[in-house]
């Protein structure tokens, strides 16, 4: 926040297909971040776009017996029709088929050429369709492509190469000098392990025409058009005028935040650095890479019918309420699961039941003892000590949501804007201001109102970013029209004499159709046992109370050599990290923990495993040859938290 302009991009997305609530996601974010950015006074960019070319859309639009150019024209609407309906706030939507983008594509190809950064070489090795990427064999695993697992094909073509490299020292030396340029930081980890496990290939960065001729023609060389990842990277500073309108380049490059899907961790930590290096451009200041949305504990996948529709869901719930549940449920960087059920849940209680309800008992009594007028409140309404405190929480949460924006942990400013809500409900129970009006305690009704309304402001404030649509109604409510800065710590700007107007039920509760319960066989039945339970090794509260359960993130994860059963793993636990080893190799790849919140016994007594040090023990459910580790239900704002 401290940076003088805020940019912000989202990956541009495949036009192969319509847009599923991945892309949905990403592009929600940035909207929420921008918009939190603008209304702390930043002045914002706000990039999104789609990427058009490659053998992905090439084979759709195959498919669908269309010409790649239709395919693209055709697929490009959805998103855009998506993005209005969302809300979205996109500075620029960009293209990579249009001619701006092209011609400084072609411009940086044919600079890097010229200086040898790029050269012609034979290229005999593996392919895959797939991930459109080579690959030497020593990469190969079980002969199949690395990164999905998939068949690849024994290829031998001519081709042009990215000295890449040659950056592969330079490359480890920043990330590791700039701790801020990969985050969440296991995923900088993640590429730093890349990087130094591995010797970096240089980059095959055109295809033959002969093979894929849907690409940008190579300004040297036109029996070549350029691999899709190389012309799609360089969308981020194309759209933003290099090249051509250096004082618009300046004013936003390097972008603050590149934000992505994890997915693309390796093309944006090493492609993307790399090609900026030879540029002679500065690197964008964050990459961020969130976690995916799963379908409960599933990936979304075409092929198992679970991929989420966004319009089906702001169909049904609406623009508002769908944004706030991504935010809310996603923990940045940890993969979140996506169940209608959840939805609901959240729904009901967060919206409908806590912010809903609040704003119309505001209004309702407004009406009821102030003629919808909004009342004069003297200088001493935040002297009572009730008022005071819930004056207290609603300024944590503008803090607590500040904090949140600088540390992308906008899940954790939401439960801080939430708690305000409530705090605002419980104020309500305490004056009881129907006992008050029934008592002829005029002014005290006014405060009480006062008060609630104030607060409701600043709440729907913190909250617009995520709910534009919603919240605008809630304030237009008050005679108020969009948020500024400058009034989120100010107490009294809903002005005495304002006409409160209606906005009626801003979020409806969702009413659940019970689930049928299956009858039970009585047969199968047991009996309630009337006889005491029997418990073996029995033990005190006291006992329980000595042993300090911790839930903890699982930062790092690796193999402990020489022991097939074990794991080396670095966890942080609150602001503490720590280093544990677990007996859970067979059940858990190092992949499949990093970002999860275990729960660990804390005062364990740190021990020498296998001649490495463990500070303490992880805890599993195990029957049989199964093992499950043990989470918790739903995210918590940090680790390091008391289990009891
Ligand atoms: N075109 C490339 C990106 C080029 S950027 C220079 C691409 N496109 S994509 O259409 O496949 O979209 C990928 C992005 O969509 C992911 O990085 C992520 O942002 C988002 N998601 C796709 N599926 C997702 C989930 N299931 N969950 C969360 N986001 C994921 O890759």
């Amino acid at each position: 926040m401290a940076d003088k302009n805020y940019y912000v991009t989202t990956p541009i997305y495949y036009v192969n297909d319509k847009p599923h609530i991945g892309h949905a996601y990403t592009t929600i974010l940035a909207d929420v971040l921008a918009n939190y950015h603008r209304l702390l006074g930043t002045p914002t960019y706000f990039l999104t776009g789609t990427d058009e070319h490659g053998q992905k859309v090439q084979q759709a639009a195959d498919k669908n017996g269309l010409t790649p150019q239709q395919q693209c024209d055709q697929t490009v609407v959805r998103f855009q029709e998506l993005w209005k309906r969302l809300e979205i706030t996109n500075d620029d939507f960009i293209r990579t088929t249009e001619e701006r983008h092209k011609v400084i594509v072609q411009e940086v190809l044919q600079d890097l050429y010229d200086r040898d950064e790029i050269y012609r070489a034979e290229y005999e090795g593996w392919y895959c369709v797939g991930c459109e990427r080579f690959f030497a064999e020593k990469d190969l695993v079980d002969g199949n492509c690395p990164e999905c697992g998939r068949k690849v094909d024994a290829i031998v073509e001519t081709n042009y190469f990215f000295r890449m490299s040659k950056y592969q020292d330079w490359l480890i030396e920043y990330i590791e000098t700039h701790p801020e340029f990969i985050q969440p930081d296991f995923r900088a980890n993640e590429t730093l392990g890349f990087l130094k496990t591995k010797t970096l290939q240089d980059l095959c960065i055109s295809r033959p025409k002969a093979r894929l001729a849907w690409g940008i023609e190579l300004p040297f060389d036109k029996d070549f058009v350029t691999y899709v990842w190389f012309d799609a990277l360089l969308n981020y500073i194309t759209a933003i005028g290099y090249k051509r309108d250096d004082e618009k380049f300046e004013k936003w490059w390097p972008a603050t935040h590149q934000l992505i899907g994890k997915d693309i961790l390796t093309t944006h930590t090493v492609y993307w650095p790399t090609m900026l290096k030879a540029m002679n451009v500065p690197l964008p200041k964050t990459v961020f890479a969130h976690g995916w949305w799963l379908t409960g504990r599933t990936k979304m996948s075409k092929s198992l019918g679970n991929v989420v529709n966004p319009m089906e869901m702001v169909d049904r719930y609406g623009v508002d309420a769908f944004r706030y549940f991504l935010i809310a449920e996603m923990t940045l960087g940890q993969d979140a699961s996506f169940t209608e059920e959840a939805f609901i849940r959240r729904y009901n209680s967060d919206l409908a039941n806590d912010l809903g309800n609040l704003m119309s008992r505001t209004v309702n009594m407004l009406g009821r003892y102030c003629d919808s007028i909004f009342p004069t409140i003297g200088k001493n309404a935040l002297d009572g000590a009730p008022e005071k405190e819930l004056w207290d929480t609603v300024q944590q949460a503008v803090i607590e949501m500040e904090k949140a924006i600088d540390t992308m942990c906008l899940n954790g400013g939401l439960t801080a804007v939430l708690t305000a809500v409530r705090k605002v409900n419980q104020y309500f129970e305490i004056k009881q201001p129907w006992t008050q009006a029934k008592e002829g305690k005029t002014e005290e009704v006014g405060i009480t109102l006062a008060l609630a309304a104030e607060s409701l402001r600043v709440c729907a404030a913190l909250l617009y970013p995520v709910m534009p649509e919603k919240m605008s109604a809630l304030r237009t409510a008050f005679g108020l029209g969009k948020p500024e800065l400058n009034q989120l710590r100010t107490f009294g700007v809903i002005k005495a004499g304002t006409p409160i107007g209606n906005p009626g039920i801003l979020f409806p509760r969702v009413e659940v159709e019970k689930v049928e319960e299956k009858p039970v066989s009585k047969k199968k039945e047991k009996p309630v046992s009337t006889e005491p339970v029997k418990i073996e090794g029995v033990i005190t509260y006291d006992d329980v109370m000595n042993v300090k359960l911790r839930t903890a993130k699982v930062l790092e994860a690796e193999k402990v050599e020489g022991a097939d059963k074990l794991l080396k793993l670095q966890i942080e636990v609150g602001e503490e990290k720590r280093q544990l080893i677990a007996g859970i190799a067979l059940h858990y790849t190092p992949e499949q923990l990093i970002g999860k919140t275990i729960v660990i016994v804390a005062n364990l007594k740190p021990a020498k495993i296998r001649g490495v040090e463990s500070q303490g023990m992880l805890l599993c459910a195990s029957i049989g040859d199964q093992l499950k580790l043990i989470t918790v239900d739903g995210e918590l704002p940090a680790s390091g938290a008391v289990v009891k």
